[in-house]
Parts: structure tokens; C-alpha cells; sequence
């Protein structure tokens, strides 16, 4: 029979070395929060109750522990910060309902691997009463390190609480813990505050359980799935080893980066086989782009779709909204919000295109900008199929241009064009023989006679 597991995660903590007056469980990795990340890995793993710890911000990280996996979520409210044991005691009622196994995660480590909780069941299947994640640190400092004998782990002792001794120990606790629901509560509550800090510390759980003849294990995750976010510096290194990760997975699936290091994903990019991306683009949340398509360097893409075939930039903006048919081109220099680009039609220089729908093939030229906003409103201009929009034109909307009509370059186009109709809409131009000549010497005999 499978086991029930709770997973109890810890959010309520002050943040301080964040320096934030956010939480710190809200600070984004690949533009999703820590927290989010935390509970999409608890509920890859299979567990099937997310017991929410909270404190500041409590709406927030809820909403964000919600966002994007599939276990309930029962927030628990930690009124004072007193300690990591004192934490995952708020969620006691929650315990008592009983389960095999309760792993408690901490919310501010975001790269953790469902596989690791699952081993960590395992050897709970296995007879071990408790169950630690740990890891080697390059830089143990600030870290609980994972005191073993004879196979057995004796203690976790914090950083502040260690012996000289057990200073040079390297195995760390990686702040997952995984017990024996049944001696959940009886354990959390033997826990004491009697410590260099005064808090109650949900690591002393291995002593307490030693005691009571009870067999408690550690096991060894990578280092980098065990980073925990306690500053501006260590988010950074979180996100760097995050995004190599999402990258590694697109070039696997059949993306090519020609300088990887330069593109930054979001948690949902979706990138098809076969696109291309050049040096230095930015995807923010909610892009997907189609089979082939091409993203030039320096271009910034954020609730876009890109169609299959299409092409971007280099230097495009693709704001939400944005929509490419296949084979569509958005050039250089050019922003697209909230707007439709039919199959095959090209906006490829220097040119803005908000609130519109562009027919399949149409052709907007250089400097082309869709006047949708009237200090106050928002409006629509529709371009049809095959259409043709001479270079540095204002579309002023709403406004609605025909399939295969023509606007002439430089126009201001305030009334609807019918489909193959041809709008000039600028001044007519007047030509006057010699009249630069006499200009030019006019304008000499000024200067001449100033000086
Ligand atoms: C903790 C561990 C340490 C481990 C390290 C791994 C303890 C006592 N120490 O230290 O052994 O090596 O994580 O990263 O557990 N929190 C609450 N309420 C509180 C206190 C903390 O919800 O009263 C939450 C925090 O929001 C955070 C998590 O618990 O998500 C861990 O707290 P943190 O202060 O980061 O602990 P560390 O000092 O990093
Ligand atoms: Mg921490």
C-alpha cells in the first residue's frame, strides 16, 4: 500500500539577512517565488498535504505555495519567530490527523529534487524512524553539520553550538528532515530552547529520538540542490545554478543556445525543438515559442507567443499580448503589445505595435506606429491580410485598414481604408525650381553681414 506523507514547509521566517521588506520566500528564481518552487517539488514527490507555515506576508506565500502543483495547501500562522521546531509545532493538528511520514522542507531552498524526498521515504520504508538530507559543503559556515557514527546519525548541531571538532565536519544539514508520523508529535514537543541562540531548534529532533532508542540515518544530496537562500548574494547563485539547469533541459530537448549563458529563462518558458536563440535574450513569464523559430540576440519577450518558423530581433520587444502566426518577422527596434501578427506578415523596423490585429502577410514598413491610446483609452486598429503600411505612418485608432489596401509612406490615417483601397493621408508635396539656390544665398548674405 503507498504511504501518506505531509510535507509541513517552513515560510515564516523574518528574512533578516535579506534585508527585504518582502518575504524571503517571495524573492523570485526563473520569475516564480521560492515557495513556489518548494511546493512544485513536495508535490512531484507524491506527497499528498501541504502544511503552510506562515508569518509575514502570510497571503502571499500562500497564493504562491498554491501556484502551479496540485496539493491543498492548510496555512498554519507562526505568530513569533522562536525557532525551526517551534515552526513545524504550529502545524500539530494538521500532524495528528496521522501519516506514515512527514518530511519538512525549509521555503527558502528552491532547487531541491523530488527524488531526494522520495529516497528519503524510502529508507522511512526501510526502518529508519528519521531521515536527514544532507550534503558536503564546499563552505560549511552557518550550516548544521551531520554528527554520524556506525552508520547512524547521532545529532545535527548548529553551527554556533559546534566544537572545534565538529567545526571541520563538511556533511551538512540540507534542511530536509523526513520522520515517522506516528512519533511526529511526541518528538516536536521534547524539543527544547536551551541554546546559544534561545530558539527552538527542529534539528535537536535527532538526540531526542536517539534517546528513545529510535534510528535515525542521513543521506547524501548534491550540494547545489541543498542551497538555501539567506541573502541578496546567495539568491543570485541560486538563480545562476537554476537557469543553467532550465537551459541544460532546453538544449536536451532540442534548443539551440549558442551562448547559453547569456539567455535567461522563466519556470514556464516552453521553447519547441528546433528554435534557435542567439546571445543575450531575456524570456520572461508566460513565453512559448513554436518549431523553429528564430530569437536574435538582445530581445526581450515576456506573455508572448512566437508561431513556428517565425523570426524575432535582434533588439525586438514582445510584451504580453503578443501573438506571431508562424513564419511572422518582427524586426529590430520594434515592440509588439497585445497584438496579433498574421502568418508570414513582416513589422521589421523601428516600429510600434500595440492593441492590433495583422492580417497573414501584411507588411508594415519602418517607423509604422499604432496610435492606441488617447491619454485614457485603449483602441483597436485592424490591418487585413496582405496589406501594405508605407514606412513612418500613424495608424491613429481605432482604425481599420483593409486586406490588400495601401497606405501611402508618411501618412496619418484617421479614417477606415476599405480592402484594396489606397490611403495617402499627408500633405501634397510642393516643388519650387531654384528656390534652394536663392535660399543659400540669402542665408550668406546674413551671415556676411554679422561678421
Ligand atoms: C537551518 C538549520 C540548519 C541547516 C540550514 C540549511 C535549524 C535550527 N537549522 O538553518 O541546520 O543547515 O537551515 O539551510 O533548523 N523559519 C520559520 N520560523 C522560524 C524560524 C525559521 O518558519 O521561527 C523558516 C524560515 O522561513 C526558513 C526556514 O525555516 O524558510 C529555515 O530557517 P533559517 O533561519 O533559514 O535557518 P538556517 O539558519 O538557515
Ligand atoms: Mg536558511
Amino acid at each position: 500500500m503507498a504511504r501518506t506523507c505531509l510535507a509541513v514547509v517552513l515560510a515564516a521566517g523574518d528574512a533578516t539577512r535579506m534585508k527585504s521588506s518582502k518575504s524571503k520566500v517571495l524573492h523570485e528564481i526563473g520569475n516564480w517565488p521560492i515557495i513556489s518552487h518548494v511546493a512544485q517539488a513536495a508535490s512531484r514527490a507524491g506527497v499528498g498535504k501541504l502544511a503552510l507555515v506562515v508569518g509575514r506576508d502570510a497571503d502571499e506565500v500562500i497564493d504562491a505555495a498554491s501556484a502551479g502543483q496540485q496539493i491543498p495547501v492548510h496555512p498554519v500562522e507562526q505568530k513569533e519567530r522562536k525557532g525551526t521546531g517551534h515552526a513545524v509545532l504550529m502545524a500539530r493538528d494538521i500532524i495528528a490527523e496521522g501519516y506514515d511520514d512527514v518530511v519538512v522542507l525549509y521555503g527558502d531552498a528552491p532547487l531541491i529534487d523530488p527524488e531526494s524526498l522520495i529516497a528519503a521515504t524510502q529508507k522511512r520504508a526501510e526502518g529508519a524512524d528519521v531521515v536527514v538530507l544532507g550534503f558536503r559543503a564546499a563552505d560549511p559556515s552557518g550550516y548544521g553539520r551531520l554528527i554520524e557514527r556506525d552508520g547512524q546519525l547521532v545529532a545535527i548541531r548548529e553551527h554556533k553550538e559546534c566544537s572545534a571538532y565538529e567545526l571541520a565536519i563538511d556533511f551538512c544539514n540540507g534542511g530536509i528532515i523526513t520522520f515517522s508520523g506516528a512519533e511526529a508529535v511526541s518528538l516536536l514537543e521534547a524539543i527544547g530552547n536551551d541554546n546559544a541562540k534561545g530558539e527552538y531548534y527542529l534539528t535537536d529532533i535527532v538526540e531526542i529520538a536517539r534517546a528513545r532508542g529510535l534510528k535515525c540515518v542521513a543521506i547524501e544530496a548534491p550540494e547545489a540542490d541543498m542551497m538555501g537562500c539567506n541573502t541578496r548574494a546567495e539568491l543570485a547563485e541560486i538563480e545562476a545554478e537554476w537557469q543553467a539547469r532550465a537551459r541544460h533541459r532546453a538544449m536536451l530537448s532540442g534548443v539551440t543556445m549558442i551562448d547559453p549563458q547569456s539567455v535567461f529563462l522563466s519556470h514556464d518558458t516552453e521553447l519547441a525543438r528546433d528554435v534557435l536563440i542567439e546571445p543575450q535574450v531575456w524570456f520572461g513569464p508566460g513565453v512559448t515559442v513554436g518549431e523553429g523559430a528564430v530569437i536574435q540576440g538582445f530581445s526581450h519577450l515576456e506573455g508572448a507567443s512566437v508561431g513556428a518558423g517565425a523570426s524575432i530581433g535582434p533588439f525586438a520587444r514582445l510584451r504580453p499580448g503578443a501573438e506571431l502566426a508562424q513564419k511572422a518577422k518582427v524586426g529590430n527596434f520594434c515592440e509588439i503589445k497585445k497584438a496579433r501578427i498574421g502568418a508570414g506578415a513582416k513589422v521589421n523596423h523601428l516600429t510600434y505595435i500595440g492593441d492590433a490585429e495583422i492580417g497573414a502577410n501584411a507588411n508594415i514598413g519602418a517607423g509604422t506606429v499604432t496610435c492606441n491610446y488617447d491619454g485614457q483609452n485603449k483602441h483597436l486598429t485592424q490591418i487585413g491580410a496582405g496589406a501594405f503600411i508605407g514606412s513612418n505612418s500613424s495608424l491613429v485608432a481605432p482604425v481599420s485598414i483593409g486586406a490588400g489596401a495601401y497606405v501611402g509612406s508618411g501618412s496619418v490615417v484617421t479614417m477606415d481604408v476599405p480592402d484594396d483601397g489606397l490611403a495617402i493621408a499627408r500633405a501634397r508635396q510642393d516643388t519650387k525650381p531654384g528656390r534652394a539656390k536663392r535660399l543659400r544665398e540669402k542665408i550668406a548674405a546674413i551671415k556676411a553681414a554679422r561678421q
